[in-house]
């Protein structure tokens, strides 16, 4: 690939405000707190925790006085809902993700100041004292209403623990807080036939009181400050949901939940009772600041604070509308200056889905690309949702790794210092002034150039359009040194007295553009600007952001180490690895989800089969069954366990079903079979192919499938009663 064609970013946001720092005096930082039930994908660190570090690392190295703050949300329904899948206590789900995920952050350079815990015991404080004020103010309305109670269990069922079916999709595995399939937001009352996922005792309404925040009262509020006052200054995709929120109006909302599971409401007379997670976690980022500083209140609660709070976009509601309320309810605290929240990241096409194993899992990467953290986190920034869901795929990153990072900034880099010590004699050659050209003079320009660019694009949080500018500048230092060709003007040292001069003149330029360039891309590649700075023999403290933009950072005679790759090329054979890995992963869960709950072993060979819980006769009769015919049946590229059907539905109707039967059956062995189909299943792409319902295998103990087919040729599309 050409230099030519690294495509600009695109679709970055229109901010018109350029140094709005001037007045600031402390920058507290926050990247969203992720709960502790699950390991860290590359979805998170692309929508929150990359951003927010690439943010913080140059705040720190402007010397502005910077806490970045984060922690681990331990409290809530995901969490007890890990537990009861691993069968541990909530406990025990907490200890073992906050350590991971901290792991996970500390391999990738996450460079938090603190990672707290919202289960230790200044959150507990902290939150109880914040909920009293609010409480002991009379900001909150008591009221009663019925919820959902599973009597076996003795328990008030969360929204999560109800299922039911989906009034939109009819799918029948809707959650009581939202439809999964159709990703539509629901409350337990909209869905048919709700069930609790506890046990199979028949759900009643109980009486239960809560404390409700009136998020009504701070609607106008929130129209001056957001809609009127945010609007060319926060992301538009933020902007957007907010306005849309509050244009569509507010409604009170329960702080506190029935649950054993949470922080206690410090209130008498609610016993049973904790205070609801979205209420307690936000309080996680000023308990988290209390923890790493006795001068906590001074990032808190000083007018001259910048708070900016990194978030992916499903937490947009909850910081930018819901706990600035709280906090203008509770007075005597900053509020969010900006709230830069990034769009999705999909793996390749398809949305991620912890469920279905759709990840690629930090964990996993680092152990997979040893001493590659850099390549990912370029990769994830180059490609940055930032105003979109974006598609993240291996072949991208390959292309990436190899032909920007390597060819361009290392290449440079690589060819720089060995022309250096060829040439110059492994020291810094001097600058002769008297003889800088036109070439020279653009280079040192779009040295200073760079630094004004990239300086206002990550003061504007446009982190993609940043690290594009420092690759330019790279890619223009590989142009600036192909023209000058001072191996070639070496050849002829003996005839020019100039040209050792020119040599040296091109050298010293170029080094100091890769002094430049460490200091520039060090917010971006941490790891890369370090190695950057043993080579040269500096400091750290070189990478201070002022002294970007100029051209005597390395002094004249100094001697320099040999170079050291800084990147290295991707194979093909790690693509399609990873690629296999995604796609083995995915069909181990999907089996997984499929499998029937082990037997218990009896002693004897008579084993007495589990029934799924009973169903009445109009349950049934929404499936409709009908035979279908098999037309043509072939394999699913990159999909080891699926085959693409084409069924004769009768009556000249086809539909195309993908079916996870490849390694069982050859796709020649079945055309021409008939077959049960579920025909009024809704829809579901699988790899990308639409699935237009589903056929019915039988399988026996030693797990092989067997067609539930007629035994006499039947008519294709009749009814199976
Ligand atoms: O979406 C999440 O992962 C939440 N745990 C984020 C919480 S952010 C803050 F409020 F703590
Ligand atoms: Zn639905």
């Amino acid at each position: 690939m050409s230099n030519s064609q690294i495509p600009p970013p695109k679709n970055s946001p229109q901010l018109f405000i350029l140094h709005p720092d001037m007045d600031f005096k402390r920058y507290l930082i926050t990247a969203a707190l992720p709960y502790a039930n699950g390991s860290v994908h590359i979805g998170h660190l692309a929508g929150c925790y990359l951003p927010a570090d690439i943010y913080a690392r140059y705040q720190r190295a402007q010397k502005r006085d910077v806490k970045f703050v984060c922690g681990s949300d331990e409290h809530g329904v995901p969490i007890t809902i890990r537990a009861m899948k691993e069968g541990i206590t909530p406990q025990d789900v907490v200890d073992k993700y906050h350590t991971i995920i901290k792991d996970c952050f500390e391999q990738m350079g996450i460079s938090v100041d603190i990672f707290s815990r919202t289960s230790n015991e200044v959150h507990k404080e902290t939150a109880q004292a914040f909920f009293l004020k609010l409480y002991n103010d009379g900001l909150f309305e008591e009221r009663e209403t019925e919820q959902y109670y599973d009597e076996e269990k003795n328990t008030f069922l969360a929204d999560r623990y109800i299922v039911g079916t989906c009034p939109i999709c009819s799918n029948d595995n809707a959650y009581g807080d939202q439809c999964e399939k159709c990703g539509s937001s629901l409350s337990p009352e909209q869905l048919i036939n709700p069930r609790s996922t506890l046990s199979s005792a028949p759900l009643i309404k109980k009486k239960t009181k809560h404390w409700y925040f009136p998020l009504n009262k701070y609607e106008d509020w929130l129209k001056e400050w957001i809609v009127e006052g945010k609007k060319d200054k926060w992301k538009p995709n933020v902007y957007g949901q907010c306005k849309s929120w509050i244009d569509s109006g507010l409604q009170p909302r329960a702080m506190t939940r029935d649950s054993n599971w949470g922080v206690p409401v410090p209130i008498p007379d609610a016993e049973g009772k904790v205070l609801y997670v979205w209420f307690d976690a936000p309080i996680g980022y000023i308990s988290a600041t209390k923890e790493l500083t006795n001068q906590w209140s001074d990032y808190w609660c000083k007018e001259d604070t910048k708070l900016v709070q990194f978030i992916g976009k499903d937490n947009i509601v909850f910081h930018c509308i819901i706990f600035p309320s709280m906090l203008k309810a509770h007075g005597g605290f900053v509020l969010p200056e900006n709230v830069p929240a990034n769009e999705f990241l999909n793996i390749e096409g398809q949305k991620v889905s912890t469920s279905r194993n759709w990840a690629v899992w930090v964990e996993e990467y680092v152990k997979d690309f040893p001493d590659q953290q850099d390549v990912l986190r370029y990769v994830l920034c180059a490609n940055a949702p930032e105003s979109k869901d974006n598609d993240f795929t291996w072949k991208d990153f390959q292309d990436r790794t190899n032909s920007e990072l390597v060819s361009i900034f290392g290449n440079f880099v690589n060819r720089t210092f060995v022309l250096m010590h060829k040439l110059c004699g492994g020291r810094v050659p001097p600058l002769h002034q008297d003889l800088l050209d036109d070439a020279d003079k653009a280079i040192i320009a779009d040295i200073q150039q760079s630094k004004k660019d990239i300086e206002t694009c990550l003061e504007t949080y446009k982190f993609r359009e940043g690290l594009y500018n420092v690759i330019d500048l790279a890619r223009k230092g590989n142009k600036y040194m192909q023209d000058k060709q001072p191996w070639i003007v070496a050849k002829s040292l003996a005839d020019t007295p100039d040209n050792q001069k020119l040599i040296d003149n091109c050298l010293h330029l170029c080094l100091q553009l890769t002094a430049n360039l460490a200091i520039l891309a060090n917010p971006f590649l941490p790891f890369t600007a370090k190695k950057m700075c043993h080579m040269m023999k500096v400091v750290d403290k070189m990478l201070d952001w002022e002294n970007a933009g100029t051209i005597d950072l390395l002094k004249v005679n100094y001697p320099l180490r040999a170079p050291e790759l800084l990147f290295r090329k991707i194979e093909d054979a790690e693509v399609t690895a990873q690629v296999e890995k995604l796609n083995t992963n995915l069909a181990k869960a999907t089996e997984n989800m499929n499998e029937q709950p082990s037997k218990e072993n009896t002693g004897n060979d008579t084993k007495i089969p589990e029934y799924k819980p009973e169903i009445v006769f109009d349950d049934f009769a929404k499936i409709d069954l009908r035979v279908g015919t098999i037309v043509t049946a072939e394999k699913v590229e990159k999909a080891d366990k699926l085959l693409k059907l084409e069924l004769d539905m009768g009556n000249g109707v086809q539909r195309t079903v993908v079916s996870g039967i490849a390694l069982h059956f050859k796709p020649e062995e079945i055309v021409g079979k008939q077959v049960t189909v579920v025909a009024n299943l809704a829809p579901r792409k699988m790899r990308g192919i639409e699935s237009n319902g589903m056929i019915l295998m039988a399988q026996n103990a030693d797990g092989k499938l067997i067609f539930v087919s007629p035994l006499e040729t039947a008519d294709a599309g009749g009814e199976v009663k």
